[in-house]
């Protein structure tokens, strides 16, 4: 892969962007407000780096990072995404996003409930799992022995296979966490989810956007996956 597409450059989408440039990835990155706005990030991403719209980054290359609110995969124009690898870092918020009840009464975990949205791409759940600031913090080259894991999921094989090599190359070994329909074992309140790249996990959840992190070997995140039990999505107030 030799380009990028990055839909959201905000935290994760310009966390995401950094360890690409770093990996000699090209990039085209968007967001809502259009590549104007995105002069100083490019800037210091550098020369491997362009903005671009929504339609550009889309159209970058055949893998995209889709990284945006979940109230914004229904405004995203019909066929953006098809046939592209879409990773997919979302989570739901209802204090951000509003309620959402085709995700509060469990017909959809997220990632199905955005794959709706996105009928043609294959959508593997990513980066979803890691608090943008630990992003750099862990990110280690291939071999390095306190490299951290991280989880993906996805219905499409060749998809899986397609983003776990770009994370590697990006600085994380991958776990293959299985199909879409278990991919809440690592969304917000499950065993698999930020607090396990705290080096303190006992910190409250106030301080978790200055807490350091500390690497999560495969072992450990598999040991979550398998320990996590569903969530009452509809009970979540944050
Ligand atoms: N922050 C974290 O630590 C973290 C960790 C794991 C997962 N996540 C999840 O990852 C997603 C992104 O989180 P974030 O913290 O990076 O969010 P963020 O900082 O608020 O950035 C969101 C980005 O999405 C863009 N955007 C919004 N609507 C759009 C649209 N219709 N078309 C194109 N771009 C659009 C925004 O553009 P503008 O800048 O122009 O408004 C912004 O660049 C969320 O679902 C979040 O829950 C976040």
């Amino acid at each position: 892969m030799s380009t990028l597409g990055i839909i959201g450059s905000g935290n994760i989408g310009a966390a995401v962007a950094r360890l690409a440039v770093a990996a000699d990835i090209d990039v085209v990155i968007a967001n809502s407000r259009g590549p104007e706005s995105l002069t100083d990030l490019v800037d210091e991403l550098g020369p491997h780096a362009r903005a671009g719209t929504v339609e550009e980054a889309a159209h970058a290359g055949e893998v995209v990072v889709l990284s945006i609110p979940a109230t914004a995969y229904s405004t995203l124009p019909d066929g953006l995404l098809g046939g592209r690898t879409v990773l997919d870092t979302g989570n739901y918020y209802p204090s951000r996003d509003g309620r959402i009840p085709e995700l509060d009464s469990g017909q959809y975990n997220q990632t199905q409930l955005n794959q709706t949205h996105l009928p043609d791409a294959a959508l593997v759940k990513a980066f979803n799992n890691i608090l943008a600031h630990h992003i750099p913090q862990l990110a280690r080259l291939s071999g390095a022995p306190d490299r951290s894991t991280l989880p993906i999921a996805s219905d499409d094989p060749d998809a899986l296979a397609v983003a776990a090599d770009l994370i590697d190359r990006l600085g994380f070994d991958i776990l293959d966490a299985g199909s879409v329909s278990e991919t809440w074992r690592f969304e917000p309140e499950s065993a698999a989810y930020t607090q396990i790249y705290l080096a303190d996990p006992t910190v409250p959840l106030k301080t978790y956007t200055s807490a350091p992190a500390a690497p999560v070997s495969k072992d450990t995140l598999r040991a979550a996956l398998a320990s996590a039990t569903p969530v009452d999505v509809a009970g979540r107030t944050y």
